[in-house]
């Protein structure tokens, strides 16, 4: 089973406005604190940032158009597949040129800037994992990430880079609900979400939020934690934006995945998948996914 035409980048792209009304205002506000006070310890040179399974970049968009950056950045997106990257340097020059920023092109990046921020933007296709020791890095950001790994060890791997101070906002981070309204078939339903979850296990973690906050508090210090529930639901019959699209991207991943076991029958998983598309076809589909956003700080002292 494929995923509805358009692929993973346009996705991303969709899955914008979701994430915009999903993002936990009071932890974004505490991040902004923390940059700024990061900002002054550091002094004149810039905050380094690295956005570990970066995507197309719009967690650098949103953070630069919510004013959560300082007057000066060294900004780099890793993601291990390169059409993400692509897309993303083929996005970001149009995205600041739009919001009144100069774009030069240097060496293998992007300077943006304005009368009050310069941005340096680096990109790399590479595993986060590897290229997060290659520096020392003030913020890191890990937007609907740290699910695709062991929690745990991805937390810990991860935050070993960080500069003494430095901190870590991991929002979007998927907790373990999975509501698909209304039903098709109950029994059929349940099944799918908890074979999915299942699925997720198998490398990843469904629980991600609740684990990283708990591992969290006990290794680090968090700051903030707060809901970021994905409510993707129609509007007199549609659906804002690209959120369609959205919508049947998350079922064609549901029914891919299953369909890659042998739990079910697969005429039973496509009749399932159809049944989820008409119900987007009439705007008749709720989704809703459970997740976390969580910040924190590393001690000054190591
Ligand atoms: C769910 S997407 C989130 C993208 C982006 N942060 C956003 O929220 O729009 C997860 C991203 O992590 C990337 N990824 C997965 N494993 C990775 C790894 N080990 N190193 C770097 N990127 C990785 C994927 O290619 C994908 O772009």
């Amino acid at each position: 089973m494929s995923n509805a035409e358009g692929g993973f980048q346009r996705y991303l792209a969709a899955k914008r406005t979701v994430d915009d009304r999903a993002l936990d205002r009071h932890v974004l506000d505490r991040l902004a604190t923390e940059v700024e006070r990061l900002d002054d310890e550091i002094g004149e040179r810039p905050l380094r940032v690295l956005d570990v399974g970066a995507g197309t970049g719009a967690t650098l968009e949103r953070l630069a158009e919510r004013d959560v950056l300082p007057a000066a950045v060294e900004y780099t997106l890793v993601d291990r597949e390169a059409a993400n990257v692509d897309a993303a340097r083929e996005r970001l020059p149009q995205w600041a040129a739009d919001a009144g920023h100069d774009v030069t092109e240097v060496d293998d990046g992007l300077r943006i800037a304005n009368d009050d921020r310069r941005i340096e933007i680096g990109f790399a296709v590479a595993d986060a994992f590897e290229h997060v020791g290659r520096d020392t890095w003030d913020l890191l950001v890990g937007q609907a990430f740290l699910d695709l790994f062991d929690t745990r060890h991805a937390f810990d791997a991860l935050r070993e880079a960080l500069a003494p101070g430095g901190c870590w906002y991991f929002p979007i981070t998927f907790d373990g609900g999975t509501v698909l309204s209304p039903p098709v078939d109950p029994t059929l339903d349940d099944r799918i979400e908890r074979a999915f979850h299942a699925h997720i296990d198998d490398g990843g973690d469904s629980h991600a939020g609740r684990h990283l906050l708990a591992h969290a508090t006990e290794t680090s210090e968090v700051l903030a934690a707060g809901g970021s529930d994905w409510v993707v639901h129609p509007r007199s019959g549609a659906y804002p934006a690209d959120e369609g699209f959205f919508l049947r991207y998350i079922v064609d991943t549901i029914a891919g995945a299953l369909d890659e076991t042998d739990e079910f029958d697969p005429a039973t998983l496509a009749g399932w998948a159809a049944a989820r598309h008409r119900q987007i076809d009439r705007g008749e589909l709720t989704y809703v996914a459970h997740q976390l956003d969580v910040l924190g700080r590393v001690p000054a002292e190591r």
